[in-house]
């Protein structure tokens, strides 16, 4: 089978970050995922897992880490939101993406139909209903319905090898 030379190959006793390499090709925009705790405080993480799963109904997906201390929170949320950061946005991606308690002070954010936080100036935001949650490895996949949806036309932040990116289009 021909192969192109540059391709790794890493073998079982491989270093472990090799599949972080090779996952890290797969370029993603970046979300911050929100939901409130049971005493109404808003909680957040930086996430490049999002999927979408079906378009009817709407269904989407992301995975949550089983060490984030946020983890209860978002098991007993009957909702979250996704908001997609625009490209000028990699400050409130470092941000959320710190195992710190007070990510929303200074983040303009609005409450959205749902309760969810929203935050400003961002590319899209979608309020989920979770609609299940699977243990898988060491992630919870939360699958949600999409009960509400905004847009922009700003560009998106990009992920792509560890660090943060711009689109550049082809004509
Ligand atoms: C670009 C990027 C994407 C990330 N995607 C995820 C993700 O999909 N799921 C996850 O659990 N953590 C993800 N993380 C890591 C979390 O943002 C980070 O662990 C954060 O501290 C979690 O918040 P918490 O400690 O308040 O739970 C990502 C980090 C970055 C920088």
């Amino acid at each position: 089978m021909p192969m192109d030379n540059d391709f790794h190959f890493p073998t079982a006793d491989a270093d472990p970050r090799d599949i972080c390499k090779a996952l890290g090709l797969f370029a993603t925009g970046v979300t911050i995922v929100t939901t409130r705790t049971g005493a109404g405080e808003s909680i957040g993480l930086t996430c490049n897992s999002f999927s979408s799963v079906s378009l009817s109904p709407p269904l989407v997906l992301w995975s949550l880490s089983l060490r984030s201390p946020n983890l209860p929170n978002f098991l007993q949320a009957t909702h979250f939101a996704v908001n997609v950061l625009a490209h000028d946005q990699i400050d409130l991606a470092k941000r959320f993406a710190q195992p710190i308690a007070n990510k929303f002070e200074g983040v303009k954010q609005v409450s959205g139909a749902h309760g969810m936080p929203l935050i400003e100036h961002v590319g899209a935001q979608f309020e989920c209903r979770t609609e299940a949650r699977h243990y898988s490895g060491d992630h919870v996949i939360f699958i949600g319905n999409v009960l509400q949806y905004r847009f922009s036309e700003r560009a998106p932040l990009l992920f792509f090898r560890g660090r943060y990116a711009a689109v550049q289009e082809n004509s």
